[in-house]
């Protein structure tokens, strides 16, 4: 096989929540492969550094704002993004969000903030751009999920139960679109420094007691990513759908390390 499989030249990815973090990590791995890129934030104006960074790469990027807590804003991302490119082959539902709490303290809105978030707007983006991809007959959704999808971690009930979700709507939206030429797969991060988990890196031995517990002992880095991201958005992932794919270090083949 040819590593034209991987090349993105002439195709659009529209990434949301890229205004930091993961986001930026995909966007600009797809960038490199050749993509022109449709980014958003809750405010355009965040996308601005990361849009001329695209650039500079020789690619195109154009900003929009979205809320994915928000219906309407959903509504009217898609409406924009569809009419401002010829057509969209990838989208990366990467906007997120987490709150750690013990499960005894996490509150009513705790929940729906993530839960409304992470899944319910994860599928009604897929929905609205998957309208434009079933119409042409051809799309890349990559949903981003988590070591959660497949792990349970104590603090992390509402946000597992999402990123549960997700690799569980991945499946469904594959057979869904398969007809119509679309693949859904979710990619699954292990654990990467960002703002959303900052804190934690900031403890104490968190960085140790984390590497312990990796198989390939150390935490994500940004590169990481890129090969699966290209992978999923690219040729080469033609007959692969329905799939979490984890890119995590090993870590989520049993978090309980015995000494022997
Ligand atoms: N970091 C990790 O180790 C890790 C591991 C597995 C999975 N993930 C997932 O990967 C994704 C990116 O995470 P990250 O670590 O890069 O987090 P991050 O730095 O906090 O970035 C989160 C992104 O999501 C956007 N976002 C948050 N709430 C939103 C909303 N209501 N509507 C639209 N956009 C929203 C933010 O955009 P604005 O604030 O600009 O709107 C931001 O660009 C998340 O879904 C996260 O759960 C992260």
């Amino acid at each position: 096989m040819s590593t034209d499989h991987f090349d993105l030249a002439g195709r659009t990815a529209l990434i949301t929540g890229a205004s930091r973090g993961l986001g930026q990590v995909f966007g600009r791995a797809l960038a490199r492969a050749g993509a022109d890129l449709i980014v958003t934030s809750r405010k355009a104006e965040d996308l601005t550094p990361f849009c001329h960074e695209v650039e500079a790469i020789g690619r195109r990027a154009l900003p929009l704002e979205l809320d994915v807590r928000d219906q309407y804003s959903i509504e009217a991302m898609c409406k924009a993004a569809i009419a401002a490119v010829d057509k969209i082959d990838v989208l990366v539902n990467n906007a997120g969000c987490n709150i750690r709490k013990p499960a005894l303290e996490v509150t009513w809105d705790d929940w729906n903030t993530i839960l409304d978030t992470n899944l319910r707007g994860s599928f009604f983006v897929a929905q609205g751009i998957a309208r434009h991809m079933v119409e042409r007959g051809y799309g890349r959704i990559i949903n981003i999920g988590s070591v959660t999808s497949v792990c349970g971690y104590a603090g992390l009930g509402p946000y597992g139960a999402s990123r549960g979700g997700i690799k569980q709507l991945t499946m469904s939206l594959a057979d869904d679109w398969g007809p119509h030429g679309i693949t859904v797969n979710c990619l699954a991060p292990g654990w990467f420094k960002t703002n959303q988990n900052r804190a934690l890196y900031e403890q104490e031995g968190w960085v140790e007691y984390l590497t312990d517990r990796i198989p390939l002992k150390r935490p994500g880095k940004p590169d990481d990513l890129e090969g699966a991201i290209v992978f999923l958005a690219s040729d080469a992932s033609a007959y692969v759908t329905g799939q979490t794919l984890l890119v995590d270090g090993g870590i989520s083949g049993g978090p309980v390390k015995i000494k022997l």
